[in-house]
């Protein structure tokens, strides 16, 4: 990802400090993913859906939360939860064995869901290059790649739209720290979702 210059990061609006303070983790969860070797074949493709399904189902309730919904009104849309489970499904992936191990997500205040939204969203722009690479091992966006492919407006503008509502949210200072706390949970919980099946990609 693109870096910026810490000492501006002050006055940045809060997607541009959520990124400056997540870099370094994001590109830590990225190496976690790759070392799923999720296109190298099926199963590694289907490591890669194991964790996006952990994560999408964790963050579920985030998209249903009214006061969010009131800061962000597409969050519902936004959701990838449904399109996720059905990747699973055209996959045959057990969905009551996965259930049965996903933690119940944690009551959160709502700047620090803002952070873990702030993740979610985001790794949409990444789900750029993997969609492609899913496409080569015979997904698409209507077979076991639903939750990878671009929404109609396109991923940039999908991305924007949400760091435009993100920004215009009067948050105080301690607010937006607690913004950049439940950001950096948010990737420490999609690396505990990776780590253990990067174990098994090596077997
Ligand atoms: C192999 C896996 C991944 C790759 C190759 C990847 C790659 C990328 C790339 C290239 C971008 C920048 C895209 C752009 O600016 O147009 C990006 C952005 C982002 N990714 Fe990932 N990513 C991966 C996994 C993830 C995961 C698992 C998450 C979190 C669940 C994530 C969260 C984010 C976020 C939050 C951004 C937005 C950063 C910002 O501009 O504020 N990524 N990713």
């Amino acid at each position: 990802m693109e870096t910026l210059d810490p000492q501006d990061v002050a006055t940045y609006p809060l997607s541009k400090r959520l990124k400056q303070a997540t870099q370094w983790q994001h590109d830590s969860v990225e190496r976690s993913m790759s070392a799923l070797r999720p296109f190298e074949s099926r199963d590694g493709y289907v490591r890669l859906l194991t964790v996006q399904y952990g994560f999408q189902r964790y963050m579920m309730a985030f998209y249903r939360d009214a006061a969010l919904v009131e800061w962000i009104p597409d969050l519902p849309e936004r959701c990838r939860y449904s399109d996720t489970r059905r990747d699973c499904e055209d996959l045959g992936i057990d969905l009551a064995a996965l259930d049965a191990q996903c933690p119940p997500a944690l009551p959160l205040s709502s700047p620090a869901a803002l952070g873990w939204l702030y993740v979610n969203e985001g790794s949409n722009l990444g789900a750029a290059f993997l969609f492609n690479s899913a496409v080569e091992l015979g997904m698409s966006e209507s077979f076991g790649a639903r939750h990878l492919a671009p929404r109609e407006t396109g991923r940039g503008l999908h991305w924007r739209t949400f760091t435009r509502y993100l920004d215009a949210i009067p948050l105080s200072d301690s607010e937006k720290a607690w913004a950049i706390a439940g950001a950096r949970d948010a990737f420490v919980h999609v690396e505990s979702l990776a780590r253990p099946l990067a174990h098994i990609s090596n077997e």
